[in-house]
């Protein structure tokens, strides 16, 4: 018995930016973005929000929708729970998770947003497997616990928000999308077979993005001072020294925008996507040869062919779709998952790998048979 995946779905916002344009805001080249990552160009969101496009995907995903992959039509009340995975929030409260629930009318869902960088749909799917797991009939302790039957699991990002379009090193990399991955708990079959979600210190802050919360606070070490309001927060220069953001936001640079260190960054994914398959397949007993299918976090085509390479594969048994779409973050997985199904590239009874790394340092993979 398990937690399988009946459903997954995705949806990309209109504007489609080729890196031809970003030579209109930063000294690059479609050759430099092209050779370095894989990019050609990425989806921008104008009007829609990171739950517009959610709601797409998870429409596609639950089977009310064309497009996607799905077993069945899922009812909105079989729905127990939403884990919407972000870290692009249209806003903090409510939850994103919330606003897609009440449009989608899942009435009987416990809802919340999550976010572990772009690891965050792997997170999210250990989560729904475990809480599935622990209130499944006959689990000890389930009589006390929500049962949660069929999860409703997304990756959401608005991540364009969030970019700094002067900065050359990043804003070539990033895309708007969701995806969204209906999972149930299913007593024949095995779904998720194993699972394995890790955190590395970033000891050098290679990447960053800061929270930007500018309610001016009536507040000194010395308590309430009306005359504070005017003042900037001093917590601010703190997270500013802690975050290594200091002299980059004293140079005009916006605050809330994600900053990075690429090689170290590279560096880190090329050691632990390939660390986060060899866990999973040792703790199901597996070895690669019984993986029929893997589908990576998308932030350069560079990183999937070395961890191909590492683990001795072929590049056709990893699903690729950078080209188009740039890094999405949390939301690369389930729209990559997405393609998979719709290009068949995965079918009934094939083991599958998805794999992810991100901020923070968060890594992870969930090793499952579709
Ligand atoms: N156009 C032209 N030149 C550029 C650009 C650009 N857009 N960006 C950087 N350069 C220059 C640099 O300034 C540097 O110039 P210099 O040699 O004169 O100093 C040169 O290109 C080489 O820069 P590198 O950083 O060494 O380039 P690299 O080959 O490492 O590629 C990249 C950079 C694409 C960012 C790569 O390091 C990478 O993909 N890192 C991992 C990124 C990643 O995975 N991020 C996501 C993780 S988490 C998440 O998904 C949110």
């Amino acid at each position: 018995m398990g937690c399988t995946i009946i459903g997954c779905g995705k949806q990309l916002p209109a504007l489609d930016v080729p890196n031809e344009e970003l030579t209109k805001l930063v000294d690059t080249t479609d050759e430099w973005i092209s050779t370095r990552t894989g990019i050609l160009s990425r989806r921008v969101c104008v009007t829609e929000g990171n739950v517009d496009m959610a709601e797409g995907a998870a429409r596609q995903a639950l089977g009310w929708a064309d497009g996607g992959y799905s077993q069945c039509k899922v009812a909105p009340e079989d729905i127990d729970l939403v884990i919407y995975s972000t870290i692009s929030p249209d806003e903090m409260v409510p939850t994103c998770a919330a606003v897609l629930r009440r449009r989608l009318g899942l009435v009987n869902a416990a809802a919340f947003d999550m976010n572990a960088a772009c690891t965050g749909f792997i997170y999210g799917l250990t989560i729904a497997e475990t809480m599935m797991a622990a209130s499944a009939p006959g689990a000890p302790g389930a009589a006390g616990r929500n049962p949660i039957r069929r999860a409703l699991v997304v990756g959401g990002e608005r991540l364009t928000r969030v970019v700094d379009w002067a900065d050359r090193n990043t804003c070539v990399l990033f895309g708007d999308g969701a995806g969204a991955a209906v999972v149930e708990w299913d007593e024949r079959k095995p779904g998720i077979l194993s699972w394995f979600i890790k955190n590395d210190d970033d000891h050098t802050n290679a990447l960053t993005c800061p929270a930007c919360f500018d309610a001016p606070q009536p507040f000194t070490p010395e308590g309430v001072d009306p005359n504070a309001l005017q003042q900037a927060d001093p917590s601010i220069a703190l997270i500013d020294a802690e975050l290594d953001t200091t002299e980059r936001i004293a140079a005009g640079a916006p605050r809330q925008v994600l900053s990075m260190h690429g090689q170290k960054v590279f560096k880190f994914a090329t050691s632990a996507m390939p660390a986060a398959i060899e866990e999973v397949l040792r703790r199901a007993n597996l070895t690669i040869d019984d993986v029929q299918f893997i589908v990576p976090h998308q932030a350069n085509l560079r990183i999937i062919k070395y961890a191909a390479k590492r683990m001795g594969l072929p590049l056709e048994r990893f699903q690729v779709s950078i080209a188009h779409r740039g890094n999405s973050s949390s939301a690369c997985i389930p729209m990559t998952l997405c393609d998979a199904y719709e290009n068949g590239s995965i079918h009934p009874g094939d083991k599958v790998v998805l794999v992810g790394f991100g901020g923070g340092f968060t890594s992870g993979a969930v090793l499952y048979e579709a």
